[in-house]
């Protein structure tokens, strides 16, 4: 069996990660240790292992002693433990949910239902740095890759509806508080217009709860996320092109643009996409490649009850399903095809692609 160490697997995408190793029996496949930036010695999780002891997650030589490392950490502990750990000689292979590798020549971004040639090719060639993509842009491949494989696409816009907890955990919680603040402006017999003028109102006082989102988020959106790039992108937008590209190696770059913006959603991300098409495809066969590219994929048909019923955060939230609906020609001609996807940012996101590829590094998928 394999020593795989775990380091951020308390935090967010890293619950979510262990909740999806213990449903799926993965634990049975490893040795595993877990790490920790600020609780080395404590107990650690019971994985149906007995009890465990946490170990430091900035000792070098403690994680040297495995054939993986998966970690959920986040970019700041990447960025001070990898080179380290790579200088220190250690040849295994580092797993991460986290950004900061991602367009390394040497990091293969792994989202294995679209580009599992990619990675079996990088395994073969030796290369041990596996990182997950960036939310949007695995969850509008995940929904779209159909169309990819097949070379249809020209290019595409999107535009995308972010959840709270891409963002982070504080945030969504702030969310939440945020609603709770502005439901406290109701009162019987109140007109909308009433309600309305003290929301806005609550919104604008001082001690309204925004030290996360530095703004309202909730009865509001904010069209920005991450920092600005120096092309007038936000760096979310640079990544959606960047990553997709470098997932599918294309060999003709797909131009891909449009704006990110954060919604009052908790966990799903949704996009609006506008994508040019390489021919004049028939719609049938357009949602057939969609709908067989993998398993999670459903297509959604356009119209209003399934697509309230299906199409929406509130009907994905927690599960694995990638619907793709509101598909349809536009009317700016028959190369232009619209559609809307959701996803759970969690899953899909952020934690399955990374649990997967440690099942692939283990032989088990
Ligand atoms: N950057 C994403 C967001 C989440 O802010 O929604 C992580 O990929």
């Amino acid at each position: 069996m394999k020593n795989v160490g775990i380091v951020g697997w308390r935090g967010m995408v890293g619950s979510v990660l262990m909740d999806r190793m213990q449903q799926e029996g993965d634990f049975g496949h490893i040795n595993c240790q877990f790490f920790s930036t600020s609780q080395a010695g404590q107990p650690g999780p019971d994985v149906g292992k007995g009890s465990s002891t946490l170990l430091d997650a900035t000792d070098i030589s403690a994680l040297a002693q495995n054939d993986i490392i998966v970690t959920c950490q986040g970019g700041d502990y990447t960025k001070a433990v990898h080179g380290q750990l790579r200088s220190s000689g250690w040849n295994g292979y580092w797993v991460d949910a986290a950004s900061s590798l991602r367009m390394n020549d040497d990091a293969v971004i792994v989202l294995d239902p679209v580009n599992r040639h990619v990675i079996d090719q990088a395994i073969d060639a030796g290369k041990k740095d596996f990182v997950g993509g960036n939310c949007t842009v695995s969850l509008m491949l995940m929904g779209l890759v159909g169309l990819f494989r097949n070379n249809w696409v020209e290019w595409v816009s999107s535009m995308t509806y972010q959840s709270a907890s891409g963002a982070g955990a504080q945030n969504m919680l702030e969310l939440v508080h945020q609603m709770g603040e502005l439901a406290t402006c109701q009162h019987a017999g109140q007109t909308a217009l009433e309600l309305e003028k003290l929301v806005t109102s609550k919104q604008a006082d001082a001690d309204f709860p925004c030290d996360q989102f530095g703004v309202p988020l909730a009865g509001s959106l904010i069209p920005w996320i991450d920092r600005l790039m120096d092309n007038g992108q936000t760096r979310e937008e640079w990544k959606g092109e960047n990553e997709t590209n470098k997932i599918l190696q294309t060999k003709t770059f797909i131009p891909i643009d449009g704006q990110c913006v954060r919604v009052g959603a908790m966990r799903c991300h949704s996009q609006a996409l506008t994508i040019k098409l390489t021919q004049d495809l028939p719609l049938t066969e357009i949602e057939t490649a969609i709908a067989e590219a993998n398993q999670w994929v459903t297509v959604v048909p356009n119209d209003k009850p399934q697509t309230i019923q299906q199409l929406t955060p509130a009907a994905v939230s927690g599960t694995m399903k990638i619907p793709v609906g509101r598909i349809r020609k536009m009317t700016l001609g028959p190369q232009y095809l619209t559609c809307f996807t959701v996803g759970d940012q969690l899953l899909w996101g952020a934690a399955e692609p990374v649990r997967r590829m440690l099942l692939i590094l283990l032989g088990k998928l």
